[in-house]
């Protein structure tokens, strides 16, 4: 059994941010299911939304993240993380992170780019590898924080909650987790007052993502099942352009490449961006990537085209250095040549319900980052605005953690009644085929019933064959001992479910929700969050 002041699991942006601020309280311990280095940030490659120009307003970057949330951000909440923005930046340049300078424009020598739906250049970026230098400023902030203790290869497996552990509670409580050790195969014991969840995104969901394999939804899967409010499911960001070639696995082309004037084209060479939109290809991301889809499905095309080979070769080289390796390394020249293009599920708006401090509904739990859902993006996210987030909500519930050692005499109250893992009656699996084809069936079911365009038939349909794979995957759960990849598929068909029934609910279209059957948005019924609870609304 470890006990930490407070726990964090995860080590993305959000993990490790609220780790380095909340070390000023007590001791964190941060346990991540891979390498500390894994995450979906460090793959970030757009950059941080941050209003740093003279030319820029707090109003006008607002503005835009509600005008992108479609009727359901939390107008507190946006105006809260806007306007912490550009301190965040300036503690982490503090730290050491190196942004793109420039001497044109932007206030302090930084370069800003463009990102659809965005009025203006406010993108702060390190070339196109900003997660890559923001985690590197992070991580090594973290390694000489002597107050900080990193769990690599645990994956964290469920909650420990008052009611189901301890007994009868008014108000259900956490006490941290059990975790697998990923290296022994035990179940470990982590105790504390204050558990925050930062286990980013669901990509893994869907068979085609941008995502790196950590993003299985694991945060918002344990939440729910210990009871916590879950928001807004159903809208899934699709990045209209990830690179579609057979040898590269989820790379991203970013919108930042739209930003500097790239061009999409058909096959032909023609645009169609300027027939869906009147801002064309800088158009919001669920407009841009319905579009493709659209096209790809008229055209009967395997991928579709950016064009940003009109650029300068010298500027493009040193603006997007490392897609130009990438691509360059599978033979596409893109100072010369289009880059083969489709969409792939990127973002999830939804998850954990918390506060405008990261609470969520249950007592001794936050969620920051991607797995929550505080209300910033409403029902669609505007580009850059998540590791904006991840930043100022690490920042804010870390301030809640000198309030929350409190509860140290209470945690110590109950400690002696936290019982072990109990894995009596479970045998070591000799059916893994199970694991591999039910993660298989419910990513592809996912892509074709529940992607870009959805329909009542096909929601259905998805809701039926999932229920039976839940059930079939909870027995397999309880009758073999635990491994990574049975909890990652426990969790993913448990996400699955949640955003296919979010979406059942939602009888319009709206933002990243896309129905056949309700093509117009219903402010009158629907402009209103979508709240999942375990045995609950
Ligand atoms: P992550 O960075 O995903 O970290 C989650 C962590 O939790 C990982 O360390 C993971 O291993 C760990 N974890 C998960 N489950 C468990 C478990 N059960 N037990 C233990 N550990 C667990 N957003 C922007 O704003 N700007 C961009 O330019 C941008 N570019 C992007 C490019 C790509 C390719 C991708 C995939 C996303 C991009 N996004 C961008 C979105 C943004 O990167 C993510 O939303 C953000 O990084 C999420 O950060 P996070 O800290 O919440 O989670
Ligand atoms: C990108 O660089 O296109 C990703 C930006 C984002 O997801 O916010």
């Amino acid at each position: 059994m470890y006990q930490a002041d407070f726990i964090v699991i995860g080590s993305g942006m959000a993990g490790l941010t609220f780790a380095i601020k909340a070390s000023r309280f007590g001791r964190v311990a941060i346990i991540t299911k891979g390498s500390v280095e894994e995450s979906s940030s460090i793959y970030a490659q757009g950059g941080i939304a941050s209003v740093l120009s003279d030319e820029d307003t707090f109003e006008e970057h607002i503005k835009d993240t509600i005008s992108v949330g479609v009727g359901l951000c939390n107008e507190e909440v946006v105006d809260t993380v806007v306007r912490q923005g550009p301190g965040m930046i300036e503690e982490l340049i503090e730290l050491g992170a190196n942004f793109t300078g420039t001497t044109l424009g932007g206030q302090k020598g930084l370069d800003l780019g463009r990102e659809g739906g965005h009025s203006k250049r406010r993108i702060v970026h390190a070339g196109d590898i900003t997660g890559r230098e923001v985690g590197a400023t992070l991580l090594e902030a973290v390694k000489q924080n002597p107050k900080i203790d990193i769990f690599e290869d645990h994956i964290a497996v469920d909650l420990i909650t008052h009611t189901k552990f301890i007994g009868p509670l008014d108000k259900e409580r956490v006490w941290g987790v059990y975790a697998l050790n990923k290296r022994s195969g035990e179940i470990e014991t982590f105790i504390t007052g204050a558990t925050v969840l930062a286990t980013g995104g669901a990509g893994k969901v869907y068979i085609y993502t941008s995502n790196p394999d950590v993003a299985t939804g694991d945060g918002v899967a344990m939440a729910y099942r210990a009871g916590a409010e879950i928001k807004n499911m159903e809208f899934i960001q699709f990045h209209p352009t990830c690179l579609y070639h057979q040898d590269a696995k989820s790379f991203l082309i970013s919108e930042a490449l739209r930003g500097e004037g790239a061009l999409l084209k058909r096959k032909d060479g023609s645009r169609f961006m300027d027939s869906y939109h009147e801002e064309a290809e800088l158009a919001p991301r669920d407009i841009v990537a319905r579009a493709i889809d659209f096209e790809l499905k008229k055209t009967g095309d395997d991928c579709m085209y950016l064009d940003i080979s009109e650029k300068d070769a010298d500027f493009v080289r040193e603006r997007f250095p490392n897609i130009y390796k990438r691509c360059m390394e599978l033979g596409i020249d893109i100072t010369k040549e289009p880059i083969p293009v489709v969409p792939a599920a990127h973002y999830i708006c939804g998850g954990i319900a918390t506060d405008v401090d990261g609470r969520t509904s249950i007592k001794g739990l936050y969620s920051i980052g991607e797995s929550a859902c505080t209300g910033l993006h409403g029902a669609n996210r505007l580009a850059s605005n998540s590791l904006l987030e991840c930043l100022v909500m690490a920042d804010r519930a870390a301030a809640c953690m000198e309030d929350e050692k409190k509860n140290q005499e209470r945690l110590e109250k109950n400690l002696s009644s936290i019982p072990p893992w109990d894995e009596l009656g479970t045998v070591r699996s000799n059916e893994a085929v199970v694991v591999t084809q039910n993660w298989e069936e419910i990513r592809r079911l996912m892509w074709n019933y529940v992607g870009i365009v959805r329909s009542e038939k096909r929601l259905r349909s998805a809701q039926d064959r999932l229920s039976l794979l839940l059930k079939e995957i909870n027995q397999y759960y309880w009758d073999f001992k635990v491994t990574s990849d049975l909890v990652e598929l426990r969790n993913i068909a448990t996400v699955a479910d949640l955003i296919v029934r979010s979406a059942l609910l939602r009888k319009e279209s709206r933002g990243l929700h896309y129905n056949i059957d309700f093509l117009e948005s219903d402010d009158k019924n629907f402009k209103k969050d979508t709240t999942l609870k375990k045995n609950g609304a």
